[in-house]
């Protein structure tokens, strides 16, 4: 199992679906990697840390190199990626949107038949109007290397890091149905989760943010009243990755308590 990102969300999956397994955790920062790794295999787990950057095409296929050392890689579990107030606009599309675009292209070229992964996108994917059919298009099916070429990711088109990320995180939900076809091809499924917020130290970043009391509104007032946890991530993504979720395939799945509804036809419109 490739689990890119030593955060709270990926744990949370790691430790829900990857017992058993040989889990290989990357992670940008070496630390984060070998703390979740620490945490996992005191729990019994078999896990390798790995330092490695999502945001670089040689640097992911280090990491499935050193995957295949211990045979097929049938799980993927993409939860590396950084937030609005924690990167620039720049670093936001590189790891976020293109490095998701480019680990799927490389897992979808060896994932074994069976195999399943999913990876994490965020509801500000949803709170973000509709783009045009050709501009989804283009997100789904630019071939990676080409994709921070696109027009309408350009500096002059995208406001601030919200913004950023919001098109990032679009863009992961559109790759997704366009991976779900290959790797279908190879009888392994591919599937997102579109996150509300969820305590990580990612969140409490945002929290102690520019936006940090928009995001502490944004959970009082959804349906839910409060934000959610890494392991709540993790009942949707055993879902998707076990063999309830066969017929599960190009999906995303909100978890949000109810913010995005409410965002649009509750107390927190707009
Ligand atoms: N926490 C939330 O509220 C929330 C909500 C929606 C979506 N998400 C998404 O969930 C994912 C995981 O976030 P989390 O909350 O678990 O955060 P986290 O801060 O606990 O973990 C994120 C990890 O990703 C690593 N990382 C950052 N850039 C990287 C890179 N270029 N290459 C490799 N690793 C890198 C960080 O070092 C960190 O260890 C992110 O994609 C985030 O956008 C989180």
């Amino acid at each position: 199992m490739l689990v890119t990102g030593a955060g709270q969300i990926s744990m949370a999956i790691a430790r829900r679906v990857g017992y058993g397994k040989k889990i290989v955790l990357g992670d940008r920062r070496m630390e984060n990697a070998e703390t979740i790794a620490k945490v996992m295999t005191d729990a019994g787990f078999d896990v390798t840390p790995f330092e490695m950057d999502l945001s670089s095409r040689a640097s992911i296929r280090a990491m499935i190199g050193e995957a295949q050392r211990y045979g097929e890689i049938r799980y993927l579990v993409n939860g590396a990626g950084v937030s609005p107030s924690q990167a620039p606009i720049e670093a936001i599309l590189k790891v976020d949107l293109y490095g998701t675009a480019a680990l799927l292209e490389e897992v979808g070229g060896v994932i074994a038949e069976g195999g399943s992964g999913v990876t994490i996108s965020s509801q500000s994917g949803w709170r973000m109007p509709q783009l045009t059919a050709q501009e989804d298009r283009l997100l789904a099916t630019t071939p990676a290397e080409e994709l921070l070429s696109l027009e309408l990711l350009q500096p002059q088109r995208i406001r601030d890091t919200l913004h950023a990320y919001q098109m990032a995180k679009r863009c992961n939900e559109k790759r997704v149905m366009a991976e779900s076809v290959r790797w279908g091809a190879r009888g392994a499924r591919i599937n997102a989760i579109a996150p509300g917020i969820i305590v990580t130290p990612l969140a409490i970043d945002e929290f102690n943010g520019p936006r940090g009391d928009f995001y502490k509104n944004m959970f009082a007032k959804c349906p839910a009243g409060r934000p959610g946890t890494a392991d709540e991530v993790a009942n949707v993504a055993e879902l998707l990755m076990g063999e309830k979720g066969a017929f599960i395939t190009g999906s995303t799945f909100l978890i949000d308590g109810g913010a995005t509804a409410s965002y649009f036809y509750g107390p927190l419109q707009p």
